[in-house]
């Protein structure tokens, strides 16, 4: 049996992550989806109470024995420094070397599109972030620390292997689901060295996909493009610090960080542990509200559902989403009145039981 691993995490983690859980009971009593849970604790919390942040042994057991991970959130302002947080994420983004981050951005409803005149048609698309490396790999460092005279460095890390990887996996997740536009998006015109990396990859790789229209644009453009017309991208590549920024306006144009979903993986293990999470943070100012959209949550649980094999239940979920948001059944972040659990009875409700 598939084994789950489940950390709720901080903040808002656990109200929403409890949502996500109860639609998978939903489908493993009415559809027979055998998943097996092992609920972890770990997070602020753990932290501040004993010191433990990700420890080896249950880093180790996650990536020999999960098929996935469902994390809530980290962040929690009783930790400034992020320690927990920083361990626990990147030791498994990067730990497990789960290079591609990928952020389907599909708005559910018409009503959800911020863009006048633009509606559900025209924010469909997935972005293919670069998880490993870039500014984020935490190479750098502080002189003269609170003087005048300091320098701090954060390296943007680049190399061979990660850029022609992860437009790899664009172009081949583009073939393999018959999208036909593969969009890279950088900065190689003030970023000489790192970016013409980037340039220099993708045309080699693009020619491996004639039947694809590959095409370019520096981040700046493609932040504009995506404002003035969504509905001209289909897939989008870029960097681990481009590609954050870009997935939160993603998120903005499906109808904000309350319905935004996230996988990170590594397409050249498909077998190994994939780990999922919405897009969101901790939210602390509605923790302990029952405000909580758990509508990322349990988008996450459908990619979970349809990565895991269990294709026909995602799709059932997220038809029962989607109704749920036309119909105005949501959480205050979409206009709504609804708590963060009956948006989820909502939601259920609208499936079929055997
Ligand atoms: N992957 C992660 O775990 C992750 C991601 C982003 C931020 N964080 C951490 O979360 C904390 C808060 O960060 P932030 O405020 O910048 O980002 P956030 O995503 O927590 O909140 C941004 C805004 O979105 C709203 N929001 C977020 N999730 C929502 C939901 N499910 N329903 C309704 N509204 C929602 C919040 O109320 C807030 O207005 C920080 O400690 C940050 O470091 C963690």
């Amino acid at each position: 049996m598939k084994k789950v691993a489940v950390i709720p995490g901080d903040g808002i983690g656990p109200e929403v992550i409890a949502e996500g859980l109860r639609a998978l009971a939903w489908f493993r009593a009415q559809r027979g989806v055998e998943l097996e849970l092992w609920q972890l604790d770990l997070g602020a919390e753990r932290y501040l109470r004993d010191g433990t942040t990700f420890p080896n042994e249950v880093r180790d057991e996650i990536l020999s024995s999960c098929s996935a991970v469902l994390l809530g959130a980290l962040g929690d302002a009783r930790v400034p420094g992020f320690e927990h947080a920083r361990d626990i994420l990147f030791g498994m983004r990067m730990g497990f070397d789960l290079y591609a981050n990928v952020r389907p951005v599909r708005a559910l409803s018409d009503g959800l599109v911020p863009l006048r005149g633009r509606g559900a048609r025209d924010v469909d698309f997935v972005v293919f972030r670069e998880n490993t490396e870039g500014v984020y790999a935490g190479i750098g460092g502080q002189l003269r620390r609170g003087t005048p005279d300091e320098i701090a460095i954060n390296e943007d890390i680049n190399t061979r292997k990660g850029v022609e990887r992860i437009i790899r996996a664009a172009f081949a997740y583009a073939r393999r689901t018959g999208q036909r536009r593969v969009l890279m998006s950088d900065k190689s015109n003030a970023m000489r060295h790192a970016h013409e990396l980037w340039q220099r990859v993708f045309h080699e790789v693009r020619v491996e996909y004639p039947e694809i229209e590959a095409r370019h644009l520096y981040i700046d453009a493609l932040c504009m493009e995506l404002v003035r017309d969504p509905s001209q991208f289909q897939v989008i590549v870029t960097n681990n610090l481009f590609g954050d920024i870009v997935t939160d306006l993603g998120a903005a144009l499906q109808g904000g960080m309350g319905v935004a979903a996230s996988v990170s993986l590594n397409p050249d293990h498909p077998e190994r542990v994939k780990l999922f999470e919405p897009v969101h943070g901790s939210a602390p100012s509605l923790v302990g509200l029952g405000q909580a959209n758990p509508v990322a949550t349990l988008l996450c649980i459908a990619l979970l559902l349809q990565e895991l094999g269990f294709e026909s239940a995602a799709s059932e979920l997220e038809v029962a989403i989607r109704g749920s948001i036309e119909a105005r059944e949501t959480t205050p972040d979409l206009g709504g009145s609804l708590s963060t659990r009956a948006v989820t009875d909502a939601v259920l409700g609208r499936l079929t039981p055997a």
